[in-house]
Parts: C-alpha cells; structure tokens; sequence
C-alpha cells in the first residue's frame, strides 16, 4: 500500500523508531528531573521532560518529512479553547502527525510506572498509523489503517466479553476539575456496580492500547485531546473494536468524550452513561 510511504521512508518505521527513541529517553529520566510545573490546575502537571521529548519528537518527524504537518500537547496553550483552535489551524494539512510526548505525566512525576509515547499519522482527516509506546513493559503497540495492529509483533484481538458484569473497564479522572471530572465520576458511580470492576491507571493512550490488547473491555473518558487518543482509536478499530464519542457518533479528531470498547459492550456501555447523565460536559 504506497499510501504508507514516500520514497523509501515508511511512516510507520519512522513512528515507531521516533516513539521509541522519545520512550528511552523519557524512561532515563525517571526519578531524574528537575522542573515541575502546574499548567492549569495543580492536578496538571509539566516537566521539562515533556518538552523534551516534544522536541525530540517533532525534530525526527520534521527529519524525515520536512513538509508534515505536527501538532503535538507541549505546543499548545493548556485550555479546551486553545486545543479547538490548534486542531482547527492544521485541518488542512494533508499529512498531520497528532504527537503526546508522554502520556501519564502525573504517573512519570511519582515514578509510578505507567506512562507513554503516543504518535499517530492523519491523512486528510483520518488517522492511517497509530504507535503507543510503553518503555517501562517495553511494549510497543502499532496499528496500520486496514492491516492490523500488533504488540510485540503479535496481531492484538480485543477482548470476547458481551456483558458488562464480565467486564474490566478503565477511565480517567480528568484534571479538570470542575468540568469534566463531575461528568466522569457519575459515569463511574453508575457503571462501578454494573461491571467486574474499574481501572484509573492515568495514560488514556496506554488505556486504548489495552483495549485492543483485549486487556480492557472498554475505556471511556470525558474531556479528552485529539493526541490522547489518536492512536489509540486505531489500534481499537484495527483490532475488532468500536470508538466513538460517549454519544455514539463516530471517532474523529475533534471527539473529546471518547467511548472506546471490544464492540460487543459499546451499546450497554453507552446506554449506562446516556442514564446516568454523564455523556458530556453541560455547557
Ligand atoms: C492525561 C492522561 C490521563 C487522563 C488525562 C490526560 P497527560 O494526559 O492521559 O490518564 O486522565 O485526562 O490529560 O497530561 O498525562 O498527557
Ligand atoms: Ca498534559
Ligand atoms: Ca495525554
Ligand atoms: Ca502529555
């Protein structure tokens, strides 16, 4: 499929050497860094490892395909309103690479090891290659729009559960505090009795690499950006899984509540946030 080269440069070589270079690096500092910021709340949290790896990032793409198009979290201002606007000001590119340098910064600051690399391709709107990258397990996740998605080589399947009271499902607990996070606690209050039990393991990105891994059998989350979850969408969608916002409408780049399960319990799933009023932030 040459959609997935130029010349001899595969994007999806190059997404995956790129995330794991960021990931080793990412993982030397750990317990080793100096400059903790609050970005908008005390609840979220920037390192100068963030930015560095942003930067190490964009400079590999920009290396290999000078006239990509990259939006990446360290370069946009914290806030709904300055991600709409980013998303907004690369909707033309042809080729947009949807970057967050380390996902789970919380995780990274406490040395509670569960973060990662989340690096995706877009192609006039849809997202082609998606890579998670998970240095602590040295797990790799790659999926290729229309060919699969593998970890450690091995093509993943998500999960065969079809009720939620069998199901292992994860969500966030967003920083904003006052916004999404209300939304979200409904959502978990609702579906805590309703399934096997609940994870909040803080990388949205790792969170969707799990539920193609059939690891999880859902995740869902409110007030989400574009670049927790490109990637993931794509290792769901090419694993047997559905995504969708937390209304049921298709996955696409501007979905900030996202509903991201093994298909099977995407509807009940749904229809428990739907009752429990906890689809969306009210504005
Ligand atoms: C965060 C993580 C976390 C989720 C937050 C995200 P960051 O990303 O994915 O799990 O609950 O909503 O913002 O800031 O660590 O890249
Ligand atoms: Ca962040
Ligand atoms: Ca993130
Ligand atoms: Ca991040």
């Amino acid at each position: 499929n040459t959609s997935f080269t130029v010349g001899s440069k595969s994007f999806t070589a190059v997404a995956i050497n790129t995330a794991s270079k960021a990931g080793e690096w990412i993982q030397s500092k750990l317990g080793d860094f100096n400059s903790l910021q609050i970005k908008y709340s005390p609840h979220d949290l920037v390192t100068e490892v963030d930015k560095g790896a942003e930067k190490m990032i964009r400079n590999l793409i920009q290396t290999h395909f000078p006239h990509h198009s990259i939006l990446g979290e360290e370069g946009v201002e914290p806030g709904p309103e300055a991600s709409a606007q980013a998303l907004k000001d690369v909707s033309d590119a042809e080729y947009l690479w949807v970057v967050d340098p380390l996902d789970g910064t919380t995780n990274f600051v406490h040395g509670f090891p569960f973060f990662s690399v989340s690096i995706a391709l877009v192609h006039k709107g849809e997202v082609i290659v998606g890579v998670v990258y998970n240095p602590i397990h040295n797990e790799l996740f790659v999926a290729e729009k229309g060919k699969g998605a593998y970890v450690r080589g091995k093509r993943m399947k998500v999960s065969s559960e079809t009720k939620l009271i069998d199901s292992l499902i994860a969500t966030g607990l967003p920083a904003d505090r006052e916004g999404a996070l209300p939304v979200n606690l409904r959502g978990l209050n609702a579906l805590c009795p309703k399934v096997r039990n609940v994870r909040v393991a803080g990388s949205a990105a790792l969170h969707m690499a799990y539920v193609a891994a059939g690891r999880l059998s859902g995740f869902w989350e409110i007030g989400l950006n574009s670049w927790d979850m490109a990637a993931g969408a794509l290792l769901i969608q090419e694993s047997g899984g559905a995504v969708t916002d937390t209304e049921g409408n298709p996955y696409n780049l501007k979905v900030r509540n996202v509903l991201a399960t093994n298909g099977a319990i995407h509807g009940e799933l749904q229809q428990e946030l739907v009752l429990a009023d906890a689809v969306a932030i009210k504005k």
